[in-house]
């Protein structure tokens, strides 16, 4: 059992959690959206600002909602990529400078590791294989999960990512930031069948169409015909149809590519994550189609989809118990494929046969 005090900044929200094993005892999330609405979307430098002045507040926070202590803490974690490398560095110096304070280990964590993570804690028996469609604001992914910490992408988008395209939709429709949220709820009061929008589908060099991979640039610029179009006809635009056909597009297309997935590589498990898994027609539409094949889906609480620290601090838990901690060295990178995880790790319990290899993470110790 490994209880981990982990820190998430790697875009807009400045998070803190404390999680034993695959149990929470304290998640903390202090959201910079409404800094950031003003000016239609995330501004780097004034996240990394406002994590700087937001970190200490959240760290007390986490200890207070945990009733824990600094005794009770194994390891400190922190999200060191992908993301924006401004923001990264405020939780690692946080979390770095805390392992050195109390002489505890260090781990560096991936932040789709993480969104995969989330669907740990909402089920904490899940166990791999299993299919993760992962679709946030930076990403669109079709992972596989074989075992712990091992990952093989299956799909991916070519173009924007699936929470970008809710993003800049909304934008166009005037719904403000973020989008995803602003969609989903006016789509409810919306005709998903008023416009027909092309799906997206990426062709392949032989012939014939990617079965898992997406692409939403189409997409988008067909929003934005059809909307150029309706203000010509100078219509009132019918922003809840709008929203409610690009909705049933994007939703429809992602399932079909997952279902596509899981079914082609017989896995029976289908788990979501990233903040676009908190839509609720992709969520009714995986359910639905899992449901006439058989297969289980697990799609985390909204809290656990969109960014948070318990989900980091959970896949920092795994890697602990398994020996592996990160060098104080480890830097932050703004972009970084999920399969190259392994990369963050030394392992202290594989023997390694070159006397100058490091076992351990390098933690200070006071002389
Ligand atoms: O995972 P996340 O919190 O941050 C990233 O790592 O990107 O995802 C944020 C994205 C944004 O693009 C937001 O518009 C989208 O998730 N999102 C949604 C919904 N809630 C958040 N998209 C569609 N429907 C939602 N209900
Ligand atoms: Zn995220």
């Amino acid at each position: 059992m490994a209880t981990i005090l982990a820190i998430e900044t790697s875009c807009d929200e400045t998070a803190v959690a404390i999680v034993r094993d695959r149990q929470i005892f304290s998640n903390i999330v202090a959201s910079q959206i409404e800094i950031h609405r003003e000016y239609g979307g995330v501004v780097p430098e004034v996240a990394s600002r406002h994590h700087l002045e937001t970190i200490n507040f959240c760290i007390d926070a986490a200890f207070k909602e945990s009733q824990l202590h600094w005794s009770n803490i194994d390891a400190i974690a922190a999200t060191c990529a992908p993301g924006l490398v401004g923001a990264l560095l405020v939780g690692m110096t946080a979390a770095k400078t805390l392992a050195v304070v109390r002489h505890l280990p260090f781990l560096g964590i991936h932040h789709l590791e993480g969104h995969i993570y989330a669907a740990y804690l909402s089920e904490p028996k899940l166990q791999p294989p299993f299919l993760c469609l992962l679709v946030s604001g930076g990403h669109t992914s079709l992972i596989r999960v074989t075992d712990g910490g091992i990952y093989e992408q299956l799909g991916a988008t070519r173009d924007d990512a699936a929470g970008e395209a809710f993003d800049k939709v909304a934008r166009l429709l005037g719904l403000g930031y973020p989008g995803g949220p602003a969609i989903d709820r006016l789509a409810k009061q919306g005709n998903p069948r008023a416009f027909a929008l092309p799906e997206g589908r990426v062709s392949k060099p032989e012939g014939g169409y990617h079965p898992y991979d997406s692409s939403f640039s189409g997409l988008k610029t067909a929003m934005l015909r059809l909307v150029q179009k309706l203000e010509k006809q100078n219509e009132e635009l019918p922003i809840a149809d709008l929203a409610a056909s690009f909705q049933e597009t994007v939703a429809r297309s992602l399932v079909k590519k997952t279902l596509a997935c899981a079914l082609d590589y017989r896995l029976p498990t289908i788990v979501t994550g990233g903040g676009v898994a908190a839509n609720s027609a992709l969520r009714r539409y995986l359910q639905e189609a899992a449901d006439r094949h058989n297969l289980k889906v697990y799609c985390p609480p909204l809290k656990l989809c969109t960014d948070n620290a318990a989900a980091i601090a959970c896949a920092a838990a795994e890697r602990f118990n398994r020996g592996e901690t990160s060098p104080l060295t480890l830097g932050a990178r703004s972009r970084m494929a999920i399969t190259q995880v392994g990369e963050l790790y030394h392992s202290s319990l594989t023997t390694h046969p070159s006397p100058v290899t490091h076992h351990h993470s390098p933690v200070y110790k006071p002389s």
